[in-house]
């Protein structure tokens, strides 16, 4: 099956259910529903005395577009934060701990006690979005919301809505992107992870569907061709500096420190973020170009004063339908007993 179709509509509806909460694999299926960096799911997750480890997975990593692995702990970082939502709702309080021997792990201690957060209500709606918004402005009252949901410990968010100003990040956005697309380590990097076609996709159960970001599904070996013919720095620039224009605001995430368990942090405010969005009918999509190019990230962090703190994610916000979703691989493929 090459197209979009029942397929995988039927196979998206099974994944984003809910599953028990009270047993581990049900909060592992919850925690392997965050957002994560090219669906590439770098994570394992184990049973520990005090509650779950989630540990990185490096031959999931992506050496060209996160070198330094930021990425991949805040993925973890965005696991951890909906596998405490989710514990939040069995009735279990979650505290976290980033543990950085060897390659560094993160600890989730749980306990009986403690109330749901109504941000885990989303967990099942959250999507990242990567099509046109519809220009609508977001309420004051709404964005004040967003900026609560986001702070976490060391890390938190900053909402632009002023049109100079985003304009001015969407210029590094798009000095970034075609940095990026003129390196072919990274494009090549890129492709691998694309997936052109429904059976691809729930063959790997991994990866970044073409549907989802409104591109047409075509054979593996076609989308291949046409990545290598077609994508150009030019047309992909339009794109993102339409969809820019379209969104009502940027929501860049920023931290304390630039360490991995500062990057965990990072990745907690960016899920309560995009739960947050979720609940409020707001649209997110990420645009993190201008944090993964070594050149433009200082002139980002310069451009929104934000002295030493390092900013960790740069996305847009607004008003759009759902798009496709996207899959991931099952619980027993991530859980390291
Ligand atoms: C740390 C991090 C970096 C990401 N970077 C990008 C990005 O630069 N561009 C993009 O379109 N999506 C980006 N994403 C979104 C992921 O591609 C998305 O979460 C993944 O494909 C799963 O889709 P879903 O969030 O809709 O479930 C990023 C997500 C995370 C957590």
């Amino acid at each position: 099956m090459l197209t979009r179709g029942p397929d995988h509509d039927a196979a998206t509806a099974a994944l984003w259910a809910a599953r028990d909460p009270g047993t581990f694999m049900g909060l592992v299926h919850h925690a392997t529903l965050a957002a994560n960096s090219h669906n590439a799911q770098a994570w394992r997750f184990r049973p520990t005395a005090e509650g779950v480890a989630i540990l990185p997975d490096m031959s999931r990593a992506l050496p060209v577009a996160d070198g330094d692995h930021h990425h991949l702990y805040a993925s973890l970082g965005c696991a951890a934060e909906n596998l405490m939502l989710a514990a939040g709702a069995a009735g279990r309080s979650a505290e976290l701990g980033f543990v950085p021997d060897g390659e560094g792990r993160v600890e989730i201690g749980l306990a009986e006690g403690g109330g749901a957060d109504p941000l885990s209500d989303a967990i099942l709606d959250r999507q990242c979005t990567r099509s046109d918004y519809d220009g609508r402005a977001v309420p004051a009252t709404d964005l004040a919301a967003l900026e609560a949901a986001a702070r976490v410990e060391g890390a938190e968010v900053m909402l632009i809505t002023d049109p100079a100003r985003i304009a001015q990040v969407l210029e590094l956005i798009l000095t970034a992107n075609a940095v990026q697309l003129s390196d072919p380590a990274f494009a090549a990097e890129l492709k691998s992870w694309l997936r052109f076609n429904a059976a691809a996709a729930i063959e790997t159960g991994d990866g970044l569907y073409s549907a989802a970001s409104g591109n047409p599904t075509l054979p593996t070996f076609l989308g291949r061709f046409m990545f290598d013919r077609f994508l150009t720095v030019g047309a992909e620039n339009d794109r993102y500096a339409r969809q820019v224009r379209s969104s009502a605001g940027l929501a860049i995430i920023h931290s304390d420190r630039d360490a991995p368990a500062h990057w965990v942090q990072a990745g907690r405010a960016c899920q309560r973020f995009a739960l947050q969005a979720t609940a409020l009918g707001i649209r997110h999509a990420h645009l993190n170009q201008p944090v993964e190019v070594a050149a433009t990230r200082p002139q980002l962090q310069s451009l929104l004063g934000l002295g030493e703190r390092r900013p960790d994610m740069v996305l847009r916000f607004g008003y759009a339908p759902a798009m496709p979703r996207s899959l991931r691989r099952p619980v027993s493929a991530v859980i390291d007993v």
